[in-house]
Order: C-alpha cells, then structure tokens, then sequence
C-alpha cells in the first residue's frame, strides 16, 4: 500500500502533483473561473471585513500563506493564530469577520475549540479540512476539502500543499465575486493549472536533495530562512526537518537574524534560505554573505531564472519559475521535504512514526 515507496511519506511527498490537481478538480470552469459558489452567497463576501486563520503545526503554516494572499491579492486583513493561543487568548472578534479552521484530520482538539468559542460568538467559520465526516468539517457553518486523498504519515506533506491550493483558490474567488480591478483572477486560474505539472519537475529533484542531505546529515543544527512567502515556507521546511530527522533548526525571516539567531553560526551550522521571491532576492542575498561569512554553510533554494543567489551560496537548488512568486515558493516546500526526509533516512530515523508524536493530536 506504500506503493513501492519505502515510506508514506516519501509516497506522499511524490503524489504532491496529483493532490494539486485534485485540489481544483471540479473548481475551475471552462471559461477560467474560480468555482466556490456553494461556500457562501456571493453577498456575504462584501460582509467580511477581517479574515482569522486557525490552525496548529503545517496548518498553521498554510494559513500564513493564506494571509499572505488574502491581503496582497484582496487587501483583506488576515491574522493567523495558533488555535491553542487563540482559544485561551480571548480573542477580539468583529461581527464581520471569517474565521478559517485549516486541519488535514479535522479533529485537532485545540482547533476544534477554537472553532466552538467562534460559533459561540456566532462568527462565520469556513473549514479547510482534508477528512470528510472529521469533526471540524461537520461543525464549520461551510468546509472546503481539500481533495488530499488519506495521509498516513505523521509529517504532513501533501496536506499542506492541498491547503495551500485552495487557500489560493479561496483568494481568487473572493475578488472574482467583487470584481476587484486590478486582479486578473483568469491569468492567475492559468497559471495554477500549470502547478501540478511545475511540481512534477519538482520531483526531479530528490537526486539532488539526497546528495546534499549525505553532506549535511551531521549537522548540528539547520538555519530555514527567507522573506515574504519564503519565509513561511521555511517554518515548514524546519518543522519537517526537526520532526523526524531531529536535528535542531533555528527558523525565522531571515531580516530577524541579525536581531540575535546569528550569534549562533559558525562553522558547520548549516542555513537553508528560501529566495524565490525576486523582489526580495537582493536581500537575501546579503543575508547569505552575513551568514557566510561567520562559517555558515548556505542552501539556496530559488527559482531557475535566477542568476543572483548563486554566488553567496554554496548548493543551489532550482524550481520552475511562475508568473506569481508565492507558487514558486509554495514548490520550494518539496525539495525541503526530501531533505528533511532523506537526513532521516541516512540516520536511521523512524520516519512515518517520528517519536513522541501522533498523526491527531485529540488532546489540549
Ligand atoms: C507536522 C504535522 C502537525 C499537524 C498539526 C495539525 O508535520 O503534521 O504539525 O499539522 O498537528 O494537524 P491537523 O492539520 O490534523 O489539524
């Protein structure tokens, strides 16, 4: 059932492109429109002023990808919370906000009482939910699946693609409804159909990935960092990596480093920077030298139309350039799944069972 892969979660990392796929089957029209008419009326979009996303783990990192395009393609306002710290932290809620419960099992219990509190405040609450019949999904006013397929292992990969994707798709088809000048909500439709293929090449990758996981496999700890979207795609690509390969990570944009993570470099700590933002490749590239030239090893995981990062870095990794950055940096996750995956594999990690874990986390 593992599919010829050793593990789920390297089988999981491979079905990244059908997922993609499945994410938008049935939620693309002919004419390039976005499909989600059954989440809300159409009206209840003009209501919302502020977005919450709640979630826990890679979740919670979807949803910061979440913010990032609701308030760059929407101007919407988005928090992000931990569900735990939001149900304790009691939250200032507007009567016109949208609360999104992101959850591939639908029944984490800090999340699911978020999502309580919310429905006792009689806020509207939208599920991004991978279970069907889970918990969250049945509670949620609305839920849009995310078309996953089961994920066996407990490091969450295709999930977060999948919950990435319609987030995504979610963004377009709010300013698809209020006709937001300046969006090409078609241009983007197209170039999301081209991301399951994009991600295909992705694939061709892990060659690479596992020679870079042999050099680095002793590492006593590994840098993640980026900006924009690449920074949120580094929390993810540390999470993955600290969960079943147990190396310690240092995660964070990386303009925070000078602020004190620096302090921790030195020869043989390795900094893995997301840089497939190109507006923002200039500084990250300084980042690099700032990191290099304390005795830090760089990875730089960016775009194949660069020519900028190589020169600070050390390996460079390429994924296929798209039209709108925050795909390319979505695609950066899946080279640092097979790192992560491969590190631990090389130091004979329990890889879809990682200790002190569980796939659903029932418990507060
Ligand atoms: C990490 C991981 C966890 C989950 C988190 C939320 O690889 O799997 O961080 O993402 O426990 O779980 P769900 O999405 O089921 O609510």
């Amino acid at each position: 059932e593992r599919g010829g892969y050793e593990h789920f979660m390297l089988k999981e990392i491979h079905e990244q492109p059908q997922v993609i796929r499945q994410a938008l089957a049935g939620r693309i029209d002919e004419k390039g429109r976005v499909r989600l008419e059954q989440v809300f009326n159409e009206h209840v979009w003009t209501e919302i002023d502020r977005v919450n996303i709640i979630a826990c783990g890679t979740a919670y990192h979807a949803g910061l990808m979440g913010k990032h395009l609701f308030e760059k393609i929407l101007r919407l306002p988005t928090d992000v919370y931990h569900s735990s710290e939001f149900r304790y932290g009691d939250p200032v809620l507007s009567p016109r906000s949208l609360a999104i419960f992101v959850s591939q099992s639908g029944e984490t219990a800090d999340t699911l009482a978020a999502l309580r509190l919310c429905k006792q405040r009689r806020i509207r609450t939208l599920g991004v939910v991978n279970v069907i019949g889970s918990s969250i999904a049945r509670e949620c006013d609305k839920t849009i699946f995310t078309q996953a397929g089961p994920e066996i292992s407990v490091a969450s990969t295709k999930a977060y693609t999948a919950q990435v994707i319609v987030l995504s798709l979610l963004a377009l088809y709010i300013a698809q409804v209020q006709e937001m000048p300046g969006v090409r909500v078609d241009e983007a439709v197209a170039e999301l159909t081209k991301l399951a293929e994009r991600a295909e090449t992705c694939m061709e990758l892990e060659e690479q990935m596992k020679g870079i996981a042999d050099m680095y496999r002793n590492m006593p700890l590994c840098f993640f960092l980026g900006r924009g979207a690449d920074a949120h795609v580094a929390l993810e690509g540390a999470l993955k990596l600290k969960e079943i390969a147990y190396i310690p990570t240092q995660e964070s944009p990386a303009g925070e480093m000078k602020h004190g993570p620096l302090a921790l470099v030195q020869p043989g700590v390795v900094a893995m920077f997301g840089a497939t933002e190109p507006d923002l490749r200039d500084k990250v590239v300084s980042n690099m030298q700032e990191v290099k030239a304390r005795g830090g090893t760089i990875i730089a995981v960016t775009t194949d139309d660069d020519t900028v990062t190589s020169r600070a870095s050390d390996d460079v990794i390429r994924v296929p350039t798209c039209v709108y950055p925050f795909m390319s940096a979505l695609l950066s996750i899946i080279p640092m799944q097979f790192f992560a995956y491969h590190v631990a594999r090389l130091n004979g990690c329990e890889i879809d069972q990682p200790r002190n874990l569980a796939k659903s986390v029932t418990v507060e």
